[in-house]
């Protein structure tokens, strides 16, 4: 729970319009009433409503007062795959790269990699902290270490912070990593061979298939629910013959569904791979960004035998370019250490101690809390200009937390090819066909919603609406 006053008003309004108690065209009362009703300042009631606006609930009429929105209904979820198919080799990189470089010209709006706002991370205080560890701390980038290179702090942090989702981890299987990129190869190579078949979520983030195909291994594409996450019973399937040799999820925060899997679910998932034998690396990297109150618990939580390797890092958190992530890889601890020193040795001691002391010195709840709130409005926001200038049939995923938006358009609309020429136009996401080893989803796109609402993205996605209806 927030907390501050202006959340409780700006929820329970919230709440009204979405028990349709307040309508659209509703007048809501005045900013005087409410504060005297409500025994708050003006301040805090006008926070409040500016909460609401941003959220895209109410408007503001010159005049007259704040009205509740009319909203375009909110679109059904997206399909997902539905059928479990063969196992195939990736061939996702080239194309990855082609989009990469192209959502990042100069000049092209950002709504393509799921990068977070700048200004919901803690920079600043972050640049403080590596100055005030290269002060206190004068060996630090003296001192070398082949095998030992975790900083005792953090990972003490890493610890604590596991508290919140039924941990806690144990210390000694931790290793700090260069980013949550890194924690996964390394798992994947600590646990099976080029050739072998891993299980994925369908649709899944790009870069688990890319590490999949640099390895010369294959991927099974598992269908998932764009609300509850991989199907159960699907993976059971799946795991039934000894076929496939790792499992290699996204349960907290799909990326690019949005979805959180049913705490039941994830149980139960722990409890089939540990018996089958089949290790599971687990990607939380989202799993502090959720929208509910409650921090959501990771497979990992529900393991009894160390058959999870839990990746995850502060890129989406602290920094994107700080890159310092982690494992903890349970029975697979030695494999893993083995080849992070064998690839890239340890991690910089400065970027970890100057993150040890940010986390250990507090502010960083609060800051998450922001980051939270701030998503949930944009995620919000960026849905609501989707359902207003996309054509009505498109379908549209409800996140649970991060910040990226999935949108299914229909079937004659090729996201590779309106993202050619979007992006002619200055307007990126990532086209469907990258979340998918066997082409699927190419008529779904991804859309980055980790920056404030701007009123050029309004004017984008009015455009990329009408690309898309001009191919139907
Ligand atoms: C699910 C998921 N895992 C991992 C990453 C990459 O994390 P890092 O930058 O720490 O390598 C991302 C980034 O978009 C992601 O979405």
């Amino acid at each position: 729970m927030s907390d501050y006053l202006y959340d409780h008003l700006a929820d329970e309004f919230a709440g009204l319009i979405d028990g349709r108690v307040l309508r659209p065209g509703d007048r809501l009362p005045s900013v005087r009433r409410l504060a005297s009703q409500k025994r708050l300042s003006v301040s805090t009631v006008l926070q409040a409503l500016h909460q609401l606006e941003d959220r895209g609930l109410v408007e503001a009429r010159p005049q007259a007062g704040y009205y509740v929105r009319g909203r375009a209904p909110a679109p059904a979820e997206p399909e997902t795959q539905k059928r479990l198919t063969r196992p195939t080799f990736v061939g996702v990189t080239r194309l990855l790269m082609e989009v990469l470089h192209a959502n990042e010209q100069p000049g092209v709006l950002p709504l393509g990699a799921a990068y977070p706002g700048a200004g919901l991370l803690p920079s600043l205080r972050m640049q403080r902290m590596f100055g005030k560890v290269a002060r206190g701390r004068e060996d630090l980038l003296a001192v070398g270490s082949c095998v030992r290179g975790n900083d005792e702090r953090l990972v003490r942090q890493i610890v604590r912070r596991s508290l919140d989702w039924g941990g806690p981890l144990a210390a000694d299987e931790i290793l700090v990593t260069n980013s949550c990129t890194e924690s996964l190869n390394l798992c994947l190579r600590a646990v099976a061979r080029p050739g072998d078949t891993i299980a994925l979520e369908s649709p899944t983030y790009f870069v688990l298939l890319q590490i999949i195909e640099s390895l010369g291994m294959k991927a099974l594409e598992i269908p998932t629910h764009a609300r509850s996450g991989i199907s159960v019973e699907a993976l059971d399937l799946a795991t039934r013959n000894g076929a496939v040799k790792a499992c290699l999820l996204v349960p907290n925060v799909n990326n690019p569904l949005g979805c959180i899997m049913p705490e039941e679910h994830k149980r139960r998932v722990a409890a089939l791979l540990a018996e089958r034998g089949v290790p599971l690396i687990e990607d939380d990297i989202y799993g502090d960004l959720h929208f509910d109150d409650a921090r959501p618990w990771p497979i990992k939580a529900y393991d009894t035998s160390g058959n999870v390797m839990l990746c995850s890092s502060f890129s989406k958190t602290v920094s994107p370019s700080l890159r310092v992530g982690f494992v903890a890889a349970g029975r697979h601890c030695a494999e893993v250490s083995m080849l992070k020193t064998l690839s890239s040795g340890v991690t910089g001691t400065m970027q970890q101690a100057a993150l040890a002391e940010f986390v250990a010195g507090g502010g960083f709840d609060r800051q998450l809390r922001q980051a939270r709130r701030a998503y949930a409005r944009q995620v919000a926001r960026m849905s609501d200009a989707v359902a207003e200038h996309f054509p009505a049939d498109c379908l549209l995923s409800r996140p649970q937390g991060g910040f990226v938006l999935w949108v299914e358009m229909p079937r004659q609309v090729d996201a590779l090819e309106l993202h050619r020429a979007a992006v002619a136009e200055g307007i990126a996401f990532v086209p469907g066909q990258l979340f998918s080893a066997a082409g699927r989803y190419r008529n779904c796109l991804r859309l980055n919603c980790g920056n404030p609402w701007d009123p050029r993205f309004d004017a984008a996605l009015r455009r990329l609406g009408e690309l898309v209806s001009r191919r139907l």
